[in-house]
Order: C-alpha cells, then structure tokens, then sequence
C-alpha cells in the first residue's frame, strides 16, 4: 500500500487573475501531485461556498489564505498516512471535517483542490492514466471516448463586457464526429467569427472564456454572427454543427420577471418560453442552460413539458452538481441534461455520485470547466473517466481553456492505440 506524506497548499492565480488554492501532495514513493481550484464568476446560489479572506487590502478581498490554513492545519494532519486509493473514505473524511452543509468552515475550494489531489494520487499509485482511473472509480460501464466539444465563442453576462445578457453563445460539432474532427470544425468557426467581426468593424476583444466579446443590439444578432461565421467556413449549421445556450437566467430575472435586450417589454416565464421555441426554431438550438433561474421550478418543468426532445434543457446553476438538487430536478421533470462541475459540490466521490444518479435517470451528461480556471487539465480526464456526453471548456482560445483541448487531443491518441 502507497501513504500520503504530506499534503501543503500555496496561494497562485487563475486565468482572471484571482487568487486560488493550490494543493500538493506527496507519496512515500517519492511522487508529488498538483492540483489547483477552478473558480465560477456566475456561481449559484446552492453552490459549495469558496472560501475568500474578504480583506480588501490584499488582492481586492480575494485571497485565500483561509482555504490555505484549512489545508496545511486540518486536512494535512488527517490525511497523513492514509492511502490515496481511498478515495471515497477521504472524502468522507473531509466532509466529516467541515460539518458543514455547503462547506464554508473549511472552503470548498480548499477541499475540492485536495480531492483532485488525492485522485491524481490514485491514478499515480495505480499506474493509470487520470482518465483510466476516474473511469474505474466511477464504474464507467462504456468505452472510453473523448465527448463533444462546446465552444463558447461569444461571451456575454458575467463573462463579456456587459452588453449580451446571455451568458454563452456556443458551436458545438455533431455529436457523432471524433474529437479532432469537432476540434478543428470548432476552432474554424471561431477563426471564421473573428473575421466577420473584422468586417462588420466590431470588436474582437475577448472575455473570460475566451470567446468575443462585440456590443450587438440583441441576444439573437450574436446567433446570426456565428451562422455566418459557420457559412464562411464551409459547415451547414444544423448538420455538421448545433447552436448550444447558456442563458445564466439569475442574471437576468428582476422580482419575477425577466429582462432581455432582445424585447423591450419585460419576459414572464410564458413570454421567454415562447423566445427559446424561436430561437430553437429558427437557429438549430441544441441545449439551453439554466433558462430560468435556479428556484424557478414551475418554469423549468413547463418548458420541458413545451420543448419535449426539440432541445436540451441544462441544469447548471439549478442542480448545482449537489446529489439533493438533481433528484429534485429529475422528481419535478425540469431537464434532460446536466453540468457536472466538481467544485460546486466540493468533492471528487460527491460529483461522482451526481453522475451516477444522472445516468441512472437517461439524463445527458455535461462535465464543464469554471469560468476562472488555471492550465490543470484534470477536468478533461475526469470528462473522458466518466463517460461524459459534452465537454464545456470555453472557446478555443486562451491558454487555461486550448490546454483541456489539447488534454483530449492527446487521450484520443492514446485511446486510438489501445483499440487499434
Ligand atoms: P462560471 O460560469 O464558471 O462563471 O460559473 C460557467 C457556467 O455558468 O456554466
Ligand atoms: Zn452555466
């Protein structure tokens, strides 16, 4: 049996140039892991709880030297001497630790970088591939493959400049097309966007996840953009590549309605079903995100009910990757799909376990990356292990969202040799 010797965090910066936990771990075979939390910027309300020290005088209130503390003084001690391949007995530990319900003694984000840890670890002490060893631990009944790209290749909400209300505007490759087919159809589309905004003397500035960031006079303009964009690169929207939305609707809704630049009028729940059925209509729409916003149950389950198989409909903010809130969601028949984000919950064996329960109820299935994100690649192994339909990882642009890509570009490979 392999041992934990010692486990110490540090403070490094994400892609928004916030500060976040780092953790490594070492074995008693000599080998250290890495591993870093990713940050959201729209973070539900139902999310694990990040812990930040809030003292404005070091880095605007955003250090974690807490989530630090919590680390080196808590956790350390407990997992000292344990063994890695126990992944669900350290979690469990863990959350024993904090005893909390949402993690804010001890920081989800200084726990969940520990559990990626403790996963690396794993598959280090297993002569596995990441990918390999999530697969076992989360009884992966399938054959490995890499999932479907979603590039959000224009940003708005929370990510943008503040001009789209919807939060991401993505092309997402045919679903039965290898990995670096979808990459380069992808990645074309998004060389082709910058040279329509050129043209149109919009601006090519980028956002969080990398994708532009021009000032248009509606959500839906930004959707004629990436048709262009699709046209001029040769792809027929609708059969080589889809429309998928994340509309982060918390964003958007005021008392109890909705505000969209797109209409003048205030939307009711009725009002922006009936602007997602255009939409899907006329801009071949794949997946909505988060439609409404995360309590607005009775919405969500009324645009199922409309939509029936004409579109996905996500759960992100709303389910929260929390095993409590996806049976919610699957009681009240509100989506037919899901984001699995680990750090919303706060361990690897909790979004596992998430997994499970969506793939039990035929949900599909979309392991996503934060907003705020560093160039550890975990979260594209963890996709793969699981067996994820989609992968969300922002546009093909910036270097913490190419290094996921390219992450897939090499488990392709490897994949392609085993089969061979
Ligand atoms: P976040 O956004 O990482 O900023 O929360 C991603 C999303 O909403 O899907
Ligand atoms: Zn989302």
């Amino acid at each position: 049996m392999s041992t934990i010797t010692q486990v110490a965090a540090h403070q490094i910066l994400d892609s928004r140039g916030s500060p976040t936990v780092e953790v490594h771990l070492a074995l008693d075979n000599g080998m250290v892991v890495t591993a870093p939390a990713p940050s959201g910027a729209s973070i539900g309300k139902h999310e694990a709880e990040e812990k930040r020290d809030h003292q404005m005088a070091s880095y605007m209130g955003l250090s974690v030297q807490q989530a630090i503390a919590s680390v080196n003084q808590i956790l350390a001690p407990a997992l000292v001497g344990k063994d890695p391949l126990a992944q669900g007995e350290l979690d469990q530990l863990m959350i024993g630790l904090d005893a909390t319900p949402n993690k804010s003694k001890l920081g989800a984000n200084a726990i969940i970088a520990t559990s990626i840890a403790i996963a690396k670890a794993g598959a280090t002490v297993s002569n596995l591939p990441i990918y390999q060893y999530i697969a076992k631990l989360s009884n992966n009944p399938k054959p490995l493959l890499c999932p479907t790209p979603m590039f959000n290749i224009i940003n708005g909400g929370l990510h943008g400049t503040g001009n789209l209300d919807i939060q991401e505007f993505m092309i997402v490759p045919a679903h039965r097309l290898a990995y670096s087919q979808a990459l380069e159809i992808g990645d074309e589309v998004y060389l082709n966007l910058k040279e329509v905004l050129v043209k149109k003397a919009l601006l090519t500035s980028v956002g969080d996840e990398g994708g532009f960031t021009p000032t248009l006079f509606t959500n839906a303009s930004a959707l004629d953009l990436i048709f262009e964009a699709a046209k001029a690169a040769g792809y027929n929207m609708g059969q080589d590549a889809f429309i998928a939305l994340d509309v982060a609707a918390d964003q958007l809704k005021h008392g109890d309605k909705y505000f969209l630049k797109d209409s003048s009028e205030t939307y009711s729940a009725q009002a922006l079903i009936n602007f997602y059925q255009n939409l899907i209509a006329k801009y071949q729409v794949l997946s909505i995100e988060d439609p409404f916003a995360e309590d607005d149950w009775a919405a969500w389950h009324e645009l199922k009910a409309t939509i029936g198989s004409g579109a996905l409909i996500v759960g992100d903010d709303l389910t929260v990757t929390n095993p409590q809130r996806v049976q919610q969601a699957i009681a009240e028949d509100a989506i037919s799909a899901l984001i699995v984000k680990p750090n919303q919950i706060g361990t690897i064996s909790e979004a596992l376990q998430v997994v499970d329960i969506a793939r039990q109820a035929g949900l599909t299935i979309i392991v996503s990356h934060r907003s705020g994100e560093t160039e550890d690649t975990f979260i594209a192994d963890f996709a793969v292990g699981v067996g994820a339909d989609y992968f969300k990882g922002g546009a093909p642009a910036r270097g913490e969202r190419v290094a996921k890509y390219n992450r897939f570009i090499e488990i392709e490979a490897q994949l392609a040799t085993k089969t061979a």
